[in-house]
């Protein structure tokens, strides 16, 4: 038994499985990086205006109290189907309508409710949000999540 398995035999093993799981790490990296920019990201939509609503809403670290496609803290609901909530599949001005108000109008101040601080954005700012998050309903998240409510 111990002739059969030699040191070389040993060494062997390991440099051509090291190498061949080297390789293999190599070759999925890189077919995931051609996935991530031909593939899954929407670059025709991905405005000016989406990128500085992606600033907003880090700058306002919404995401402390929010989850964003599963990310984030559970103490709100998620919002990378608020845009879908909204109606805004069905109709765009009265879903960005809608979220306007509701980001205004907090805090609700209703008892035994949780509660969102008030921001204070811009019109601008706001409308690139939305955007923001419209954008990021597109995601093709295969159905995730599972219900409306997120
Ligand atoms: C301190 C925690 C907190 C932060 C920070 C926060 N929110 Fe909220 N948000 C909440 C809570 C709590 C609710 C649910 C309130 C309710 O239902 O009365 C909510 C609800 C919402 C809703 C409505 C969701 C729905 O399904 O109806 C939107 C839209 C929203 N937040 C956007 C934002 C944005 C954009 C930011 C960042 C600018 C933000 N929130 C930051 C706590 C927070």
């Amino acid at each position: 038994m111990s002739e059969r398995f030699t040191k070389s035999a040993a060494r062997n093993i390991f440099y051509g499985g090291s190498i061949f799981f080297f390789v293999a790490f190599v070759g999925l990296t890189a077919e995931s990086h051609w996935h991530i920019v031909t593939q899954s990201t929407d670059t025709a939509t991905l405005t000016p205006s989406v990128a500085h609503g992606k600033r907003v809403w880090e700058k306002n670290a919404c995401i402390d109290c929010h989850t964003l496609l599963g990310e984030g803290a559970y103490f709100a609901p998620e919002l990378g189907n608020v845009w879908v909530r909204y109606g805004g599949r069905d109709d765009p001005e009265i879903a960005r309508e809608g979220l306007k108000a509701w980001i205004r109008s907090m805090p609700t101040g209703i008892e035994g409710r949780r509660q969102m601080p008030h921001f204070d954005l811009s019109e601008k700012e706001l409308n690139d949000l939305i955007d923001f998050l419209e954008w990021t309903s597109r995601i093709d998240t295969q159905d995730w999540p599972p219900n409306d409510a997120g």
